[in-house]
């Protein structure tokens, strides 16, 4: 019998009786009723595969590449602030994990390590995730950073200009970590203006609310780096991202950690795939928990997916070695879900091996539990 946790699942009951109530309710929760964090893991649940059988699976390979750049399974780090609530060796261990894994972390701005120590750490490519700021000379500046410390590319998160409710934190009185490192330099003195970050409402933030879709095209012009952005949930906004510059678009509602009763992202993910038609790259977040939620996902249209999470979970259990576990599972789920479904690669799993409807439906219309 195996003593280990074998799945995300089982690893999120442990990290959560290892750290703090507060820690694991900002981690897993979501915005006001949550109604968006439940919707994605039914969606994603929901979906059906259709296996296909008498296809030589005998060699099978996860490997693909995000902006040119080659991973060996599809699956990447999302930008998550503050990793030191999970490990005390935080960002470091997340960058060496996904090093070890042969994929992407995305640093967040909002790290609690500065991201010259986490690039100085990676032995992989990293991606730096940052704000339009209301001081578009900091914008600058932290993308000037990213890409001089050896960042490949920076992602705009877009759907943070507004602090959520989050009524866990609020019930709990999370207070958070404090500021960042990266932004030490700012000598915030009065702590209300200090970077709201992802954490609890009613301080100042840095964030600009007022940034539009042209502030896009400036800051592709003004970084050599190749833009990917986070929070799209509309295909007119997909479109909106490849015209103005974007090279990736990452389908996302933040985890359901800002807007609730959004639809859940893989919901929206064939229509901005659509949108965009081939002038970006699109990958997809949110509520990935299993191999076969990462399949589903490519099938409908994203080139991979990140995970946010489900990364904390494997740090918290065991720093480093518990984030690669993390990663091998869905490694290991993913490559028995493409073999039983008979697809040996990446670019080969589509829509034809999954559905949605019953197809008892057709036969008994009035059935419920065929919907
Ligand atoms: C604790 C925590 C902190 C986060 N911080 C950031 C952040 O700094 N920047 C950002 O763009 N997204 C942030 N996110 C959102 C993730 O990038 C991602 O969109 C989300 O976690 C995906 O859903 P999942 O957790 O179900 O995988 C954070 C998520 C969590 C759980």
């Amino acid at each position: 019998m195996t003593s280990g946790p074998v799945n995300i699942y089982e690893y999120e009951a442990i990290a959560q009786m290892r750290i703090g109530k507060g820690e694991y309710d900002f981690i897993a929760g979501g915005a006001t009723d949550e109604i968006t964090l439940r919707r994605t893991r039914a969606v994603l649940d929901s979906i059906m595969l259709k296996p296909r059988m008498m296809v030589d699976i005998s060699d099978r390979s996860m490997s693909t590449t995000v902006l040119g750049q080659e991973i060996s399974f599809p699956v990447m780090l999302d930008p998550a602030g503050n990793h030191s609530a999970a490990h005390p060796d935080a960002e470091i261990a997340t960058v060496q994990a996904a090093g070890k894994a042969g994929t992407i972390m995305v640093l967040s701005a909002q790290s609690s390590r500065t991201l010259e120590d986490v690039a100085q750490a990676s032995s992989g490519p990293i991606w730096f995730q940052q704000y339009f700021f209301r001081d578009r000379g900091l914008t600058l500046e932290m993308a000037a950073r990213a890409e001089e410390a050896g960042y490949s590319a920076l992602c705009l998160t877009l759907d943070a200009k507004v602090s959520p409710k989050r009524e866990r934190n609020i019930r709990n009185n999370y207070r958070g970590s404090g500021g960042s490192p990266n932004f030490a330099h700012l000598n915030l003195s009065d702590p209300s203006e200090s970077f709201a970050l992802d954490g609890p409402s009613g301080v100042r933030d840095i964030r600009d609310p007022a940034s539009t879709w042209p502030d896009l095209d400036w800051l592709a012009a003004n970084t050599r780096l190749p833009l990917v952005v986070k929070g799209i949930m509309h295909a007119e906004d997909g479109r909106q991202s490849a015209e103005h510059g974007a090279k990736g678009i990452i389908v996302s509602n933040h985890g359901a950690r800002y807007l609730d009763t959004t639809f859940a992202s893989v919901e929206v993910l064939p229509e901005v795939v659509d949108s965009v038609q081939d002038r970006a790259e699109v990958y997809l977040d949110g509520g990935i928990r299993r191999g076969s939620d990462i399949f589903k996902a490519i099938a409908l249209g994203a080139r991979a997916v990140l995970i946010g999470r489900a990364l904390f979970w494997g740090l918290a259990v065991d720093g480093e070695e518990g984030l690669s576990a993390v990663l091998e599972i869905l490694r290991d789920e993913l490559d028995r879900t493409m073999g039983m479904c008979g697809r040996s690669t990446i670019d080969s799993i589509d829509r034809e091996t999954i559905g949605t409807v019953s197809p008892l439906l057709s036969l008994f219309p009035q059935a419920e539990s065929f919907r």
